[in-house]
């Protein structure tokens, strides 16, 4: 992936881009997506079949996986950045990528059938309603979400071992698999950072400075500057310094740091933590949730968006999700949250539906 691809990630999207809504995000697909613009390609992926309330998908080739694994190999080889624009015959992008043509031919015929590719008369090339997902330079591009659903599976796929050795699965940690985690984050954000910013607005309308911990990715950020809010973004080093550039070009202000340590800030009217409980263990929640607390002005607001246990498939697959990632995360409970929050010694304590999101918004106020 080239820098400038990551560069463009953090743009705004423009209200007619197509949302990255084709990818398994969570167990979840796009059945909930508002968006108008819904290529056939992506109702192709979605919802397993269900009987009686039980997923009935015991397919060995049930089309909801494998389009996706087909298409992140044909990025990463470049196949896709060869057929952008130019439509050629499979055999001939097979010789100039110096691909094997057997499997580039078996390849390309699944992505035509998925979509993302369309047959012409003059040879295959990048189907117009894929092309700004498909594209490096696009804001709208998915390959980060896709590179991250690889890492996912490699460490799914170690299930068995993780059952009778507990979690979390092997797999190596290297800038690339960072890049394509934030990166992913990025697009799974996309969707839902304005409605999200606009619903903390309605809540909490006296609000003037956010702290977003774990908002390293930005997305969220962006979004909350769009209400004239002053946004910090506290996350890891390192992932500070993938993104310091966008995040200094867009004026917020950086912390690194890790929050389980401290937050070394305070008088902030909201701390947003979105997705970022679910990776810690739950002494590490509890003592966030103190630090966040800390970091509040009198009359501000904790704001934790992420899964409830107990609120159906999305959310006990991410449970695992958890499990195989990490050493310490998982789901947790609305009495967690409830008692992470009041030992903080925060109030009203309540719980909102996040519109077309199995994540939900929890929130409580300082006195
Ligand atoms: C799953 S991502 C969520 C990103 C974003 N908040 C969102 O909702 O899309 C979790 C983020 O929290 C950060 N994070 C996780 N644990 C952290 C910690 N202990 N201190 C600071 N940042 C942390 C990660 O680096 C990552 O950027």
């Amino acid at each position: 992936m080239t820098t400038s691809t990551r560069a463009g990630l953090l743009s705004r999207c423009a209200p007619c881009r197509p949302q990255a809504t084709i990818l398994l995000s969570h167990g979840r697909v796009s059945g909930s997506v508002t968006h108008p613009w819904r290529p056939q390609w992506v109702a192709r992926v979605e919802q397993p079949r269900q009987r009686g309330g039980m997923v009935t998908s015991t397919d060995l080739f049930p089309g909801q996986w494998q389009p996706q694994v087909v298409l992140m190999a044909a990025l990463e080889i470049g196949l896709i950045e060869a057929l952008l624009d130019q439509p050629r015959p499979p055999a001939r992008v097979a010789q100039e990528l110096a691909l094997d043509e057997r499997a580039t031919v078996r390849v390309v015929s699944v992505l035509v059938d998925a979509g993302y590719l369309e047959q012409r008369s003059d040879g295959v090339v990048v189907a117009p309603d894929a092309r700004a997902l498909l594209d490096p330079a696009d804001a709208a591009f998915v390959g980060d979400r896709l590179w991250h659903l690889h890492d996912l599976l490699r460490r799914w796929v170690q299930l068995p071992e993780v059952l009778r050795a507990g979690g979390p699965a092997r797999l190596e940690r290297t800038p690339e698999s960072l890049r394509a985690f934030i990166g992913s984050m990025r697009v799974g954000a996309r969707e839902r950072a304005r409605p999200l910013a606009d619903q903390l607005a309605a809540l909490f309308p006296a609000t003037k400075t956010v702290l977003d911990v774990g908002g390293g990715p930005g997305t969220q950020a962006l979004a909350f500057q769009d209400h004239g809010w002053q946004v910090t973004v506290l996350d890891f080093p390192e992932v500070i310094d993938l993104m310091t550039d966008d995040l200094a070009r867009a004026g917020i202000a950086v912390i690194k740091g890790d929050a389980t340590r401290a937050i070394p800030a305070q008088g902030f009217d909201l701390v947003f933590c979105g997705n970022l409980f679910h990776s810690m263990s739950p002494a590490e929640c509890a003592s966030v949730a103190a630090s966040a607390a800390g970091a509040l002005a009198s009359g501000g607001a904790l704001a934790i968006l992420d899964f409830l246990r107990g609120t159906g498939l999305p959310s006990s697959l991410f449970a695992v999700n958890m499990l195989v990632a990490t050493s310490g995360g998982d789901v947790y409970a609305e009495a967690d949250y409830r008692r992470w929050c009041e030992a903080a010694g925060l109030r009203d304590f309540a719980v909102y539906d996040v519109m077309g999101h199995s994540q939900r918004l929890l929130t409580a106020g300082k006195r």
